[in-house]
């Protein structure tokens, strides 16, 4: 899909939001494709919504509570969201699994990030699992969402060499600097119409 106008992407979050800002800043940039119209948290007070205040982004914080199961709360976020007319859903540290209610709505149009080299080390605290099953090389991984767990098609990934002196803090960091890099380059790069989803392949035109 070639977008004629400006695309609309969303945020969810649930922490400091720091691809957010990431995301953010290549939005802002000279012939960009596309503007973040809304930041979603699950969370009060995660930093990514301050954020989103500073930058003068629409900011909601929906609390899971609020709902009475989680059907209720996925269906409160589908409403905000078409209200707002999102083209692109991007997952930034949202520490909620979405069913399949949330993604068939916005099938293929739900990117994640996530600090490995997937298939390797889905789910939580990627950077631990890593250290502690002793790989060389790991990294960070944007893909498409499905409904399994950190297993859609993968979009861009990048690798990152572990030292023997690494911990989970500074393997973390090592990571993050590269999501910085690919998240926003995916976002662009579907806004340009120059992804295409062929089974378990991500194409990349040039
Ligand atoms: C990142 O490490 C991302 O890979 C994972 O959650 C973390 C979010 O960090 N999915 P931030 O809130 O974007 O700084």
């Amino acid at each position: 899909m070639k977008f004629q106008k400006r695309g609309r992407t969303a945020i969810l979050l649930s922490g400091r939001g720091s691809n957010f800002k990431a995301i953010y800043k290549k939005s802002i940039k000279d012939r960009s494709w596309f503007d973040i119209v809304l930041v979603i948290s699950n969370r009060k007070n995660a930093g990514g919504l301050q954020l989103a205040r500073r930058y003068g982004i629409k900011s909601v914080f929906i609390s899971p509570r609020d709902f009475k199961n989680s059907d209720e709360y996925e269906k409160s976020m589908i409403s905000l969201l078409n209200e707002e007319r999102v083209d692109l859903v991007c997952l930034a540290g949202f520490m909620k699994i979405l069913s399949p209610l949330f993604i068939n709505e916005f099938k293929n149009r739900i990117m994640n990030i996530h600090p490995s080299l997937l298939p390797a080390f889905p789910g939580l605290n990627a950077q631990k699992q890593a250290l502690e099953y002793g790989v060389k090389v790991s990294g960070c991984t944007v893909h498409f969402v499905d409904t399994g767990i950190d297993s859609g098609p993968v979009i861009l990934q990048k690798a990152v060499l572990t030292d023997k002196n690494d911990d989970e803090e500074s393997l973390s960091e090592k990571i993050l600097k590269y999501e910085h890099e690919i998240y926003p380059e995916a976002v662009s790069l579907w806004f340009e119409g120059r992804l295409k989803i062929s089974g378990r392949k991500v194409i990349i035109s040039k």
